[in-house]
């Protein structure tokens, strides 16, 4: 809730600041949250995990239960289609040190909607109830809901799911502008999600396509929301959570980074996903990273096509150097 003093919570916990990191498989693992939470991210979810518990004893997924020293609060989300199992998995992610339990049904993705889980379950308002009613019953920590604006754009029921997850006693909400059928194209569109803001109490989180500091106030305007979540305008650039809580509070734009500091941030960053995956798959987990990173600045095909073809940490780290100062001049795109 938003409180008197202008404070942004969800349950106990304080937010300090309402600019989000939303959750993404295969990108949002511990060391990236723990890299934007320390640029300003007010809050970060952990990756998907599915709520049937008899697939958590992999290594894919025993990572992504991995919260070891991240700071307050803790978010796991999770994803799946049976309130008595979405309640277990609910349960054992706070015995395991979950502050905020969100619920996803925004993913449109085929495994997941085959089941009708992620954004497919917005069909069934009846079983998004219970859900929702069974996990909150299920945990004493909040419980959040992170969803689209309707199934599709002739389904826009964003609304009514909204105020059945505020009666179910879901704390907060957040609401990628796209429906299921849209999937990712087309540009995600904020009157819906104004809509859904204007139809609960519960703060409301608009999320898609907010890529720039200015894209973050137009959208706060827009859709009157709490706050903002950001995704894929994360990847290479985890400091656009500075970028945005300056600008919302100076209204002046951020300097870009000196190269040297870009670089002592991916050093650090690869040197986390070293510890965290083990050389081997930590090595193809940083290529992606870096070439995000090289996408923000001109002038990096050559580097970009090297570290395609890298195999080891230390030919990695290496080639950080060749990040040079020209591409800062040319500077970000
Ligand atoms: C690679 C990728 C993985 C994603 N995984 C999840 C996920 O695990 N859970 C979820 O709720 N949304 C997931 N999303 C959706 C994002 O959280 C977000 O709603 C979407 O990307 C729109 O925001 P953006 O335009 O800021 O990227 C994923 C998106 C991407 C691109």
């Amino acid at each position: 809730m938003t409180a008197v003093d202008g404070a942004l919570r969800i349950g106990p916990h304080v937010l300090p600041s309402r600019v989000f990191l939303a959750p993404m498989a295969g990108v949002t693992d511990r060391p990236f949250r723990m890299l934007c939470r320390r640029f300003g991210a007010g809050l970060v979810a952990s990756e998907m995990i599915s709520a049937d518990t008899r697939l958590w004893d992999t290594p894919k997924s025993q990572r992504r239960r991995d919260h070891d020293g991240e700071p307050s609060p803790r978010v796991v989300q999770i994803a799946g289609y049976d309130p008595a199992m979405m309640a277990d998995a609910a349960r054992r992610n706070v015995d395991a040190g979950a502050e905020i339990i969100d619920i996803n049904m925004g993913c449109p993705a085929k495994k997941v909607c085959n089941r009708l889980a992620g954004s497919a379950l917005l069909q069934d308002e009846a079983l998004v109830a219970r859900i929702l009613e069974t996990v909150v019953g299920a945990v004493t920590v909040p419980v959040t809901l992170k969803t689209r604006t309707g199934w599709d754009p002739g389904h826009k029921n964003g609304v009514r799911i909204a105020r059945l997850a505020e009666a179910a006693g879901v704390q907060a909400l957040a609401i990628h502008g796209r429906t299921r059928a849209d999937m990712y194209t087309g540009a995600a569109e904020h009157d819906t999600v104004r809509a859904i803001k204007e139809s609960v109490k519960i703060p409301v989180f608009a999320n898609g396509d907010i890529d720039t500091p200015q894209r973050a106030r137009a959208v706060l305007a827009a859709t009157g929301c709490d706050g903002i979540m950001i995704g894929r305008a994360a990847q290479g650039r985890p400091w656009i959570f500075d970028e945005v809580n300056y600008f919302l509070a100076t209204n002046e734009l951020r300097a870009d980074l000196p190269l040297e500091k870009v670089r002592d941030i991916m050093r650090a960053h690869l040197e986390d996903l070293y510890a965290f995956y083990g050389d081997a798959t930590g090595v193809r987990v940083a290529r992606k990273h870096l070439i995000w990173y090289c996408q923000q600045r001109s002038g990096t095909d050559s580097l970009r096509r090297n570290f395609l073809r890298l195999e080891t940490a230390r030919e990695q780290m290496a080639a950080l150097t060749q990040l040079r100062r020209s591409d800062a001049i040319e500077g970000a795109v």
